[in-house]
């Protein structure tokens, strides 16, 4: 075929799509903040385009006169930084989006202008190949759109299922749906339709889910049981269950469940307390947590309140958790109460402290002086740490959101905006006169060791055996070529570990991304594990008394390692190569 005939052919293509496009999708203006589109429905999803900078514009989407869906979405008004799927497959074949923008733009153009009329575009696939270079080869990302909390994670029948905070319509925080992954190693996850999605109670806030083995609820046995805030002009608890396994869950007709006269009163987190023969949820409060009881999930009585004058009070608390553990070298258990705070943290923004003491079913005790704080993780990028639900072998294992709602809106990518932690199996242990949490990667992650390695990778796991000499400061510096680095220091004596990503990349997208991370070691690191992934690093202690999660955004990998010491200590590093892309 000659290159004119090549040409014909395309411009004719282009025409067709053209004129199916102003077939099927025909707008019509109704003032300068207000238009209709009316979408002959050929295709199962309209493909709207969306610019970041824009505000967010209502649509309802009507179909056969009824309001069938809403959303906020940031269409593009100048141009196109990406799209996003809206399913109309359930509706009838004429669809109408009524939307509004929120400010009257005709200083800048007038509404018949903006980009978003022509560029809407009907279609039976959206492609979610990865576009971005910063997406980690082996940590959980959303296909598309915006993450935060996870939520719901529960364990069954061989199946992890992550939920998690979501907006399918554009990747920064809108929308609030639970997305839903699945693994069977807590590293490869398969992305699942939306899980729960907003409806006339508000948005789908952060929750939990647990496997209603004995049908205490009446869904059946073995229903898995969803709870969440509903979060509109009140904060409420409403549920949801499932008899498929946690793919599609059915909203309990009677919710919501739970309401109270405060402004913060979110993320439910409920378990089997087995002593009491209940269910027991814990739900933040503002400045404390509220514990509840039940024995049917449905109703509730209020128990206690655990928080005031305990530890951080510098922000919000949030995303509770609360969980029975073995005291390491010792025939104790004692209780461990996750409690995320925003902002608050160590190192400014979000984190996550917790408290160690007892619990009746009834109230908890913290075992500490009120006014100790502690932290689970010393990095800047571990937020909202819960644990699955029902997980075999009595583990308890959890998993944190890796990023700071100081900058998780500005992080730069695009098709998604930020990823989940490594998987960690919690414990307890002793130093001094204080108990502690233990935070080990999963056993999952020594399984996804591949090939040893010479050098450093994108992704892939660093193995240091440290034989340290007393006063010794060590220093661990990851580079790439252009420059870009990461400084690990060591200090012994100090016992303190500390990461400086100020040089590590891209920190230009806000002020408070650079920043120096310093963790108490409890001791001496005999072993020092070091994930790196695309754009994070997490260090473990591999006796599990330090975790430090950063991300970072590197404009080439870190591909050399350089390991100092000062007075000689014996180091041996392994570097075992990473990916589980499919
Ligand atoms: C924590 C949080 C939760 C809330 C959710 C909303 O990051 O603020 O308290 O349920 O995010 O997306």
């Amino acid at each position: 075929m000659n290159r004119i005939r090549i040409l014909m052919l395309a411009s004719a293509i282009i025409v067709q799509c053209i004129t199916a496009t102003a077939q099927d999708i025909v707008t019509e203006y109704l003032g300068e903040k207000h238009a209709m589109m009316r979408v002959h429905k050929s295709k199962s999803l309209l493909l709207i385009p969306i610019e970041e900078k824009e505000d967010n514009a209502h649509l309802d989407v009507i179909a056969d006169n009824k309001l069938v869906h809403s959303l906020n979405a940031r269409l593009a008004i100048d141009k196109v930084d990406y799209y996003v799927p809206v399913d109309i497959s359930a509706y009838g074949d004429n669809v109408l989006l009524d939307i509004t923008f929120q400010n009257d733009r005709h200083k800048t153009g007038s509404i018949k202008s903006f980009v978003c009329w022509k560029e809407s575009r009907l279609s039976d696939d959206f492609d979610t190949s990865n576009r971005e270079r910063f997406r980690p080869a082996y940590h959980h990302t959303p296909a598309y759109g915006w993450m935060n909390d996870p939520n719901g994670m529960f364990y069954k029948d061989g199946v992890w299922h992550l939920y998690y905070q979501h907006n399918p319509y554009g990747s920064q925080w809108e929308n609030m749906s639970w997305g839903h992954s699945v693994s069977t190693d807590l590293i490869n996850w398969h992305h699942q339709p939306e899980a729960i999605i907003p409806d006339a109670l508000g948005a789908i806030f952060s929750g939990c889910c647990v496997v209603d083995y004995n049908n205490t609820a009446g869904f059946g046995s073995g229903a898995v049981v969803a709870f969440y805030t509903s979060a509109k002009s009140s904060q409420k608890q409403c549920m949801a269950y499932s008899t498929d396994d946690g793919k599609t869950f059915t909203k309990y007709s009677n919710n919501p469940i739970l309401t109270a006269d405060i402004p913060d009163f979110r993320d439910p987190h409920v378990f089997w307390h087995n002593k009491t023969n209940k269910w027991i949820m814990l739900v933040s409060a503002g400045q404390e947590m509220r514990i509840y009881s039940s024995s049917n999930l449905k109703e509730w009585k209020y128990e206690s309140s655990f928080g005031q004058g305990y530890g951080n009070h510098d922000g919000v608390w949030e995303c509770p958790d609360l969980m029975q553990l073995p005291v390491k070298s010792t025939s104790e258990q004692k209780w461990l109460l996750i409690c995320n705070i925003n902002p608050g943290g160590p190192f400014g923004g979000s984190s996550t402290q917790y408290f160690i003491g007892q619990f009746d079913g009834h109230k908890f005790t913290c075992e500490s002086e009120p006014k100790v704080t502690k932290w689970m993780d010393y990095g800047k990028d571990h937020y909202a740490t819960v644990s699955f639900d029902n997980a075999p072998n009595d583990r308890h294992v959890a998993m944190a959101w890796m990023s700071n709602w100081q900058y998780a809106n500005q992080m730069p990518t695009k098709q998604y905006r930020s990823a989940n932690s490594l998987p960690r199996d919690l414990g307890l242990f002793t130093d001094g006169k204080e108990v502690y949490v233990s935070v080990l990667p999963s056993p999952e992650m020594s399984a996804a060791r591949g090939k040893k390695i010479k050098n450093l990778a994108d992704c892939c796991e660093v193995v240091m055996d440290i034989d340290a000499k007393p006063a010794d400061i060590i220093t661990i510096t990851l580079q790439n070529k252009k420059g870009e680095k990461v400084l690990m220091t060591y200090d012994i004596a100090g016992n303190t570990f500390s990461t400086d990503r100020t040089k590590s990349g891209d920190i230009s997208f806000s002020n408070e991304f650079p920043a120096v991370t310093t963790a108490p070691t409890h001791g001496v690191i005999r072993q020092l594990r070091i994930f790196i992934d695309r754009s994070s690093i997490e260090v473990f202690d591999a006796d599990g008394k330090m975790s430090m999660t950063n991300i970072m955004f590197p404009n080439e990998p870190y591909n050399t390692l350089n390991v100092k010491s000062n007075k000689k200590s014996k180091i041996k590093q392994t570097i075992y190569y990473i990916n589980n892309e499919k």
